[in-house]
């Protein structure tokens, strides 16, 4: 069976991206820990305690909202070259190549009981600031063509649309096409994201 995706790719620069309402409610925001994720029933799902005590250990950061209960109301994960070497996961079983001066947000989630409060909202914009902590100079997210909610956020916070790439796969292959080219990558290989190979200078710094 032929497994088919189409996903959009953005990016902004830290200081871009802003969000002018408030959060609805109180959330504190801080860096999730394995134990966070054993606590709440966001983590508890789908094995993810476990799986993303292993994403820690490769180096992704997990960033969120925990709720007044101590549960995490909102997870955003943040990769970069600069926090370490190993890709993360992107579509079908690929991994994402992101430049070495840039940050990658992804897999990315609001408890049902805590959505519509302005979270993820939010928690890309936070992200975004903390990329530039780590010297990145732009950020990037991908999420899938259907994902409006998502899509609406990105654009809102001040993301741009850069690239679309369809993906489809069948065993261990996936047929990648993108920016008018197919290229043929093994399931555990790191694509790159189009709108990114033939930039023609660096993003500029907002930092002196
Ligand atoms: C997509 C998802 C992360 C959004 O989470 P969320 O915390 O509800 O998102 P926000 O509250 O920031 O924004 C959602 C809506 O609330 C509205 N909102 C309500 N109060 C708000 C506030 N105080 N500030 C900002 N936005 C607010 C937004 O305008 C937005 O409206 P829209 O859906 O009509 O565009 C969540 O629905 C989810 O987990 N989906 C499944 C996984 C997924 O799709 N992840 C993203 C993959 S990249």
């Amino acid at each position: 069976m032929i497994r088919s995706r189409c996903v959009d790719v953005f990016q902004a620069k830290p200081d871009e991206t802003a969000i002018a309402a408030e959060i609805m409610g109180v959330y504190r925001f801080r860096t999730l820990e394995p134990a966070d994720f054993e606590a709440s029933p966001l983590g508890r799902e789908k094995g993810r305690a476990t799986n993303f005590a292993q994403r820690m250990r490769l180096g992704h950061q997990a960033w969120g909202y925990l709720a007044p209960d101590g549960t995490v109301a909102c997870y955003l994960w943040l990769s970069s070259p600069q926090l370490g070497e190993y890709q993360p996961d992107f579509e079908l079983g690929l991994r994402a190549k992101i430049p070495s001066d840039a940050a990658y947000i992804w897999d990315c989630r609001s408890d049902p009981r805590h959505e519509r409060q302005g979270l993820y909202r939010h928690g890309l914009v936070a992200l975004a600031r903390e990329a530039a902590t780590i010297g990145a100079r732009s950020v990037l997210i991908v999420t899938r063509r259907e994902n409006h909610r998502s899509r609406n956020s990105i654009l809102a916070v001040g993301f741009r649309q850069i690239g679309t790439m369809r993906l489809y796969g069948f065993g261990g292959l996936v047929l990648v096409a993108g920016r008018g080219r197919l290229t043929m990558a093994y399931a555990g290989s790191a694509v790159e994201l189009p709108g990114l190979q033939n930039r023609k200078r660096p993003i500029q710094s907002a930092q002196p």
